[in-house]
């Protein structure tokens, strides 16, 4: 049934589309053959060929559990070296997966949320004081620099009781360098036709997800040693499962810390990137922000955890800035059974199709002829009940939608709101977002200048 979708013209019988598609960016030739070929469409690639759904209707129908579930394919399936069958990598029929998610689960409850929001700001305070320190000199900030190195102290800290000291280093701690190399070589895996075409690259990548390995390694033996303080990895080593008893076993272990060690990070640091750049443009979405900020939070800049949640526009912007780019752009959807996808095509069982996220978040039949435009506005209360279902999926959907989507929303929410409260953020005329890929998206070479409000503290 596939002669239905449309594809674009055919140019060579092995390369497929790929030519003229630039290697470093595939998502963003994706949207840009998703605007041509409407809401359904096939690539080929080296004779293999890829479905792309991102209409709303057609990813509304995909959300149904009882008939599509998470496939593991492409850019996923080349991290299985890495992460194996941790919590993101693993097959659905795998028993890891039921095992480690009912064990972590309550990792991220709201009582575990609360008890790792003090860590949130001691880590957050390292980011102002740096930024104190360059407003100063003079200088501009690096922010997806420097978000990176907050989210991953963030996660390494609350996840691990783990501290890189990322404020303190000049260049990427090793783990950050060997993490981005990963991610990269599985994303390139997915345009090159023979990984033998890339030996070089592929000894790199066995050096990287050796010092990954023995990183964890290092990091589990020394809490074996001295207990922590009921983080994540205490869960991972100490929980049973409440019905069976089971245990992770320690290779399993090793795969969910460099999951959340890398899930945990590298996409909130994205999407904080992407909202500070749009407040930067949108100084009047700043001022109201700042405003809600001064309101809920009063004199303090430490709130307490219930003082972050409130921050209700400021998630606006958060979310908004999550619909344009969201950092993990894409999620694969398999049909469990023979089904036919909204009426229209029919799937065998087994057969996958990537739901192109930024795409469906900036459908003009959903969200309207200004889709492209920043407006946070889309997000408040009445304009969501006003929307249907399924249309903002940044987190993914269904059993195998992100586990820690409260932990990146509660960190992101309390540090736009501490950074707020302390700077007013000045663009760079000349800078015109661009974005790079490295399976997640971030806002390439955006700097910010900085000016401290007065009466901060
Ligand atoms: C899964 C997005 C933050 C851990 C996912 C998926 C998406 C996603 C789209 C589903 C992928 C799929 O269907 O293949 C995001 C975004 C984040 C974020 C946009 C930040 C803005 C986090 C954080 C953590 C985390 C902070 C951990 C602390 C995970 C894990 C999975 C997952 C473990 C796999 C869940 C499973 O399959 O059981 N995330 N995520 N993510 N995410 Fe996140």
């Amino acid at each position: 049934e596939l002669h239905r979708i449309p594809h674009p013209p055919r140019r060579l019988p092995l390369l497929g589309d790929v030519l003229g598609v630039d290697r470093a960016t595939p998502l963003q030739d994706s949207l840009r053959f998703a605007r041509r070929l409407g809401p359904i469409f096939r690539r080929r690639a080296f004779n293999r060929e890829f479905v792309f759904t991102w209409g709303a209707e057609l990813v509304a129908d995909l959300a149904d559990e009882s008939r599509f579930a998470k496939h593991v394919g492409l850019g996923v399936a080349n991290l299985r070296p890495v992460a194996g069958d941790g919590l993101f990598t693993a097959y659905n029929h795998e028993p890891n997966w039921q095992l480690a998610h009912d064990v972590l689960a309550p990792g991220f409850s709201r009582e575990a949320m609360a008890a790792y929001h003090p860590m949130m700001l001691d880590v957050a305070a390292r980011l102002t004081d740096h930024w104190d320190q360059e407003q100063t000199a003079g200088r501009s900030v690096d922010v997806p620099g420097d978000m990176t190195k907050l989210t991953l102290e963030t996660i390494a800290r609350t996840g691990f009781g783990h501290d890189f000291g990322s404020f303190e280093r000049d260049r990427p701690h090793p783990f950050v360098t060997a993490m981005v190399g990963t991610l990269t070589y599985a994303q390139r895996l997915n345009s090159v036709p023979f990984p033998a075409l890339v030996r070089r690259a592929a000894r790199r990548n066995a050096e990287d997800i050796a010092y990954l390995n023995r990183m964890v390694d290092d990091l589990v033996r020394a809490r074996r040693e001295a207990a922590g303080d009921g983080d994540l990895l205490d869960r991972m080593l100490e929980t049973a499962h409440p019905e069976t008893g089971e245990r992770l076993s320690p290779e399993n272990v090793r795969r969910q810390v460099i999951t959340f060690l890398v899930a945990g990070h590298e996409t909130t640091s994205g999407a904080l990137s992407f909202a500070l750049h749009y407040l930067s443009r949108h100084p009047e979405v700043a001022a109201r922000a700042r405003a809600e900020v001064d309101r809920v939070w009063g004199a303090t800049d430490t709130p307490g955890y219930d003082q972050v949640a409130k921050l209700r526009y400021v998630r606006r912007v958060l979310d908004e800035s999550l619909r344009l780019w969201p950092t993990a752009p894409a999620f694969a959807r398999e049909a469990v059974e023979d089904t036919v996808l909204a009426g229209q095509h029919p799937m065998r069982r087994g057969a996958w199709t990537l739901v192109l996220t930024p795409m469906l978040q900036r459908d003009p039949e959903v969200w309207g002829a200004d889709a492209e435009q920043f407006d946070p506005d889309r997000f408040d209360p009445k304009a969501v009940r006003s929307r249907p279902a399924h249309v903002f999926k940044p987190f993914g959907t269904g059993a195998r939608a992100c586990i820690g989507r409260q932990f990146a929303l509660h960190e992101a929410t309390l540090v736009l709101g501490l950074l707020l409260r302390r700077y007013e953020l000045r663009a760079d005329p000349a800078y015109r977002l661009s974005v790079t890929e490295r399976l997640t998206l971030m806002p390439e070479g955006l700097r910010l200048h900085l000016d401290r409000r007065a009466g901060s503290a």
